[in-house]
């Protein structure tokens, strides 16, 4: 899409996304500019689904597809402490095996993502929504190295986390888990949370018969069904009927913040335990009397969500790099 650069604009909500694509965060980039709702400042990349070289290398591809001439931010190799865990097992060795997306010239040193993310926030003349779709490493290191940020930051609207549900261990989520001592530095920053969690990610589900509907939608519509027939695959496996777009969805509660239902609750993040390492504890019921720091998504409307990335892709049409 030669024309990315028009399609930002004033009027539109600042946004910034840290992601680590990633099947599903290159599902959630395309969501984010084609949906004409948000103007991406920057975007930065954390390692996560792959090493961050892989993750990078993989947001700049997707941003090249999508004519999208926006600051790229490389993160840290490692999460905040401990050895980086990867998800070769959903999204493959590189983090988006087996799609066909051309190169793009990257810098021999890449800006860091703490430099892209912090010039960003305090250049901003308006607050701007953070919106990380992978652990929370890089968002972490920039709030402490720079808490100034945090008066540019309107709200972190985060894919992560659940109430009682695990993907990478039965207690923990991946996001959460890869970097948990960064979750907690975000949810005891004071700032306003939303946590889009799996509770509600495992029902923002694409079904095959959709995946075929989108091949039809132009370039944009033929890698998104690319994309998803790839990452389909594990989740087949573990008995899923659809894919869920895990990270799509905290992007389009971006800017459609009524697709999610969200209850206010203390979370808590899991540091020490054996079993429970990365859990995101959220007291629904209260029980701790402790102040709530986080908007805790518990449903989502799906048809909704499923209108809004077709849409999406869609205005995206024969988006190509040429
Ligand atoms: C999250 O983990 C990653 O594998 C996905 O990209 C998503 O951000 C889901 O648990
Ligand atoms: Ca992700």
């Amino acid at each position: 899409m030669g024309d990315g650069k028009a399609m930002q604009g004033t009027g539109r909500i600042p946004v910034v996304i840290d992601c680590d694509p990633g099947y599903d965060d290159a599902i959630a980039l395309m969501l984010a500019a084609g949906c004409g709702q948000l103007e991406i400042l920057a975007v930065t990349a954390v390692a996560g689904n792959g090493p961050v070289d892989s993750t990078y290398r993989n947001a700049a591809r997707v941003l090249r597809f999508l004519g999208m001439d926006v600051p790229l931010g490389k993160g840290r190799a490692k999460p905040l402490l401990g050895y980086l865990v990867t998800s070769g097992a959903v999204h493959g060795k590189s983090a988006m095996d087996g799609v066909a997306l051309p190169d793009p010239a990257l810098p021999e040193v890449p800006p860091a993502a703490f430099d892209v993310l912090t010039k960003t926030l305090l250049d901003s003349p308006r607050k701007v929504l953070l919106v990380p779709t992978g652990p929370l490493t890089n968002v972490a290191v920039a709030l402490l190295a720079r808490p100034e940020i945090a008066d540019k930051i309107e709200r972190i609207i985060w894919m992560g986390g659940a109430i009682g549900k695990g993907n990478i261990t039965p207690s923990a989520e991946f996001n959460a888990y890869v970097d948990p001592e960064a979750a907690r530095v975000v949810f005891d920053s004071g700032l306003p949370v939303t946590m889009v969690g799996l509770d509600v990610t495992h029902k923002a589900l694409i079904y095959p018969e959709q995946v075929e509907d989108l091949r039809g939608l132009g370039k944009a519509g033929e890698l998104a069904a690319e994309i998803l027939d790839r990452y389909s695959a594990a989740y087949k496996r573990r008995g899923f009927a659809g894919v869920p777009i895990h990270d799509a969805a905290a992007v389009a509660a971006a800017f459609e913040p009524g697709i999610i239902k969200t209850q206010r609750a203390r979370v808590d993040v899991e540091l020490s335990g054996e079993h429970t390492r990365g859990r995101t504890v959220v007291d629904l019921s209260v029980t701790t009397g402790r102040e709530p720091n986080c908007d805790v998504a518990v449903d989502i409307d799906r048809e909704r969500f499923v209108e809004l990335l077709f849409s999406a892709i869609g205005n995206l049409g024969d988006s190509d790099e040429e």
